[in-house]
């Protein structure tokens, strides 16, 4: 099929590489002249495994395009995806100008019939507003379509090529039959159902597992207080198939472009229909709370903070990703400088530089390339984010590179025994 894609950044281009693998003509359109500039010389500016070779294999195969050209990337095709950001505007709500800027230019520029895709996640009625934009610019007939992504970072590559469920909203049958035809070699249930719904299935698909995050940080930080073991007891809840084993590791709290993102903006879409959603209101504190509960572990460590110094192994979000948007680390650095403390970070894959434009941290941080060495006349050290290379570090090395073996584990990755055969003051989650 003949595909263009509004808007490359990382849904867009993870769903355009797919698409094109999958044997389909894609042409890439962004506004952003130097971003698609270096595309077109396989050059991404975030870390996604696979990617880059994926888009240089399919700029040489000729099957993806890029354009700065609105007219090129509407002009003779049967399905355009809109996956433009939808970033968080001050009051929780969900900013809709990029969508809207994208409706434009769709309808401003369209020639024959054409499927129009919501791949961005939305409040629900914006593929009712997609249409008005397009309708009042455009005499052509066109459908608009809510098929939204469930791709997680790191691995985003697999997550497209082997979905669990594909959904698809439109309002009739022409747009349904080319959306299937799309996704035919795929063969996992297909959900063909009103274009609301299948907004509000993303919605309540990244509440829930921001709940489930939510809730096994509370009974961690029950464990503590009871002497019960968090590993074992999400171990022995997630053998059973109707909780299932995932989403139930505790840690210092959810983070990236989406879970943060996405209930704020359902908590939003309720208020503004008049419904409390209590639930989800308890989710982002439980989330804030645990940033500030990791503080008062390293005091109850290191006693008060003034002048002391913390090295802080991950900045990411989550591994596999140089991504640090809503990152638990960032913000816990962020209340440790509050606290007067001296930063020394370490991360394998995030780019200093950009973070130090992003973040503008008010307070002292050295940033290292080699994670021992970013341990020296440290007071302590707090691992934010849980890497591979973390999981495998040497212990002794650690030991001897700290001042104090002092280490508050965010993500659980050591395991208790060994640490007490070293000899560490170590607190983690939801084990005592
Ligand atoms: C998420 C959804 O998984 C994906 O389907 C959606 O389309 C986009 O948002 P992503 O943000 O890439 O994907 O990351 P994910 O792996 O879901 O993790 C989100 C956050 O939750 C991370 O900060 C992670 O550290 C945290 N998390 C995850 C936990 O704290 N505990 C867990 O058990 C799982």
């Amino acid at each position: 099929m003949r595909i263009s894609i509004f808007g490359s950044g990382y849904v867009g281009l993870v769903t355009a590489v797919c698409l094109a693998k999958l044997g389909n003509e894609v042409i890439c359109y962004d506004i952003d002249r130097e971003k698609i500039d270096k595309l077109q010389k396989g050059i991404v500016t975030f870390f996604e495994p696979g990617l880059k070779d994926l888009i240089i294999k399919n700029l040489a195969e000729k099957k993806i395009f890029f354009t700065v050209d609105p007219l090129f990337a509407v002009r003779d095709r049967d399905i355009i995806f809109i996956a433009v950001g939808t970033p968080q505007k001050k009051s929780g709500e969900a900013d809709l100008s990029y969508v809207k800027n994208a409706a434009n230019e769709i309808g401003k520029n369209l020639k024959n019939y054409t499927v129009i895709v919501n791949k961005s996640t939305v409040p629900v009625g914006t593929g009712l507003l997609v249409e008005n934009i397009i309708e009042k610019r455009n005499k052509h007939s066109f459908d608009v379509v809510s098929n939204p992504e469930f791709l997680s970072e790191g691995r985003a590559l697999y997550d497209f090529m082997n979905p669990e469920r594909i959904v698809i909203g439109s309002r009739s049958l022409r747009p349904k039959k080319i959306m299937n035809k799309l996704y035919e070699s795929f063969s996992c249930p297909m959900i063909n159902t009103k274009v609301e719904t299948a907004e509000m299935i993303k919605y309540a698909s990244n509440a829930f597992l921001a709940t489930k995050i939510s809730f096994i940080n509370e009974i961690a930080n029950i464990c503590e207080r009871v002497g019960a073991d968090i590993e074992e007891v999400s171990y022995g809840m997630g053998l059973d198939s109707r909780i299932g084993n995932k989403f139930l590791n505790a840690g210092v709290g959810y983070g990236g472009s989406c879970f943060p993102k996405d209930v704020k903006a359902l908590n939003n879409i309720a208020a503004v229909n008049e419904y409390d959603f209590k639930l989800l209101k308890s989710v982002i504190r439980v989330n804030n709370d645990q940033r500030k509960l990791i503080v008062e572990k390293a005091e109850r460590l290191l006693g008060d903070l003034k002048e002391k110094k913390v090295c802080v192994w991950g900045l990411s979000y989550k591994p596999d990703t140089d991504d640090i948007r809503e990152s638990a680390a960032i913000d816990i650095i962020k209340l440790f400088h509050k606290k007067g403390a001296i930063i020394n970070a370490y991360d394998p894959k995030v780019n200093y530089d950009q973070l130090n434009k992003e973040v503008k941290f008010k307070n002292k941080i050295v940033f290292y390339m080699n994670k021992y060495d970013a341990l020296k006349n440290c007071h302590g050290l707090f691992i934010a984010t849980e890497w591979n290379e973390f999981r495998k570090a040497d212990l002794k090395r650690i030991k001897s590179n700290l001042i104090e073996p002092n280490v508050i584990d965010g993500r659980n990755i050591f395991e208790i025994k060994s640490v007490n055969k070293h000899g560490f003051n170590y607190l983690s989650i939801g084990r005592s």
